[in-house]
């Protein structure tokens, strides 16, 4: 089993004002890992900070490097002028790299069809509903997947079909050793993945 992230005495401020206290976790390969938390408690600040998107105020973050993350769908720019295929293509890239290769576009298509996207490949972003929308950030971070997958209450929004489909990739990416951290207020995801770990930050 291998490690892949250990957050040690996380200390997480916005200015002066701390939101996250004094928070330790360890993840290991293959494990699945619920954050719970009223709405305000810093469960996406925790996650976008082990993201690397936040910085530390005290504490350490050790993780792999090759981290897939799926943002709180409020703060998705809807608005970007984009297709399906563009957005989730992008998963792909690591490093900036600029050419996308044959097998980087079949890994795009065959994440689409896993979440059930294919038929809206060529449509703009700004046309999507909600729930289509979560399926295609969804399917950008499974065809880059690297060994961290952290996913912002990925649920909302999502029927009951696709919420199927995401439990049955999670359970097929945690059998061949990734690891997945997930905010959710949902008790039924919870019970989803069995052996799952909850942690409640409120
Ligand atoms: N960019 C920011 N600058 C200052 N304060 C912020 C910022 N983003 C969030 N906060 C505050 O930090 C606290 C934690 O916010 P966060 O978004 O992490 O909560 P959350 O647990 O994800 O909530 P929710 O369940 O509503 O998604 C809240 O009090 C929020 O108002
Ligand atoms: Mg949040």
């Amino acid at each position: 089993m291998t490690e892949r992230l250990k957050l040690t005495n996380a200390v997480i401020k916005y200015s002066e004002r701390v939101i996250i206290h004094d928070f330790s976790l360890s993840v290991n390969s293959g494990e699945m890992v619920f954050i719970t938390g009223s709405n305000g408690s810093g469960k996406s600040t925790l996650i976008k900070t082990i993201a690397g998107l936040l910085p530390l105020s005290s504490g350490t973050l050790e993780r792999t490097a090759k981290i897939s993350y799926v943002p709180q769908l409020e703060e998705a720019d809807r608005d970007f002028p984009a297709r399906v295929n563009e957005i989730v293509l992008t998963g792909t890239q690591r490093r900036g790299k600029l050419l996308y290769s044959q097998e980087d576009k079949e890994r795009a298509k065959h994440a689409m069809l896993e979440l059930g996207i294919y038929e809206l490949a060529s449509r703009q972003l700004t046309t999507l509903s909600g729930g289509q929308l979560r399926r295609v950030f969804i399917a950008r971070a499974i065809c880059g997947l690297g060994d961290l997958l952290l996913l912002d209450e990925p649920c909302a929004g999502l029927d009951v079909q696709a919420h199927e489909i995401l439990f049955a990739v999670l359970r097929k990416i945690l059998d061949d050793g990734c690891a997945v951290l997930m905010v959710t207020h949902d008790e039924s995801d919870i019970n989803g993945i069995e052996g799952a770990r909850v942690i409640n930050i409120s």
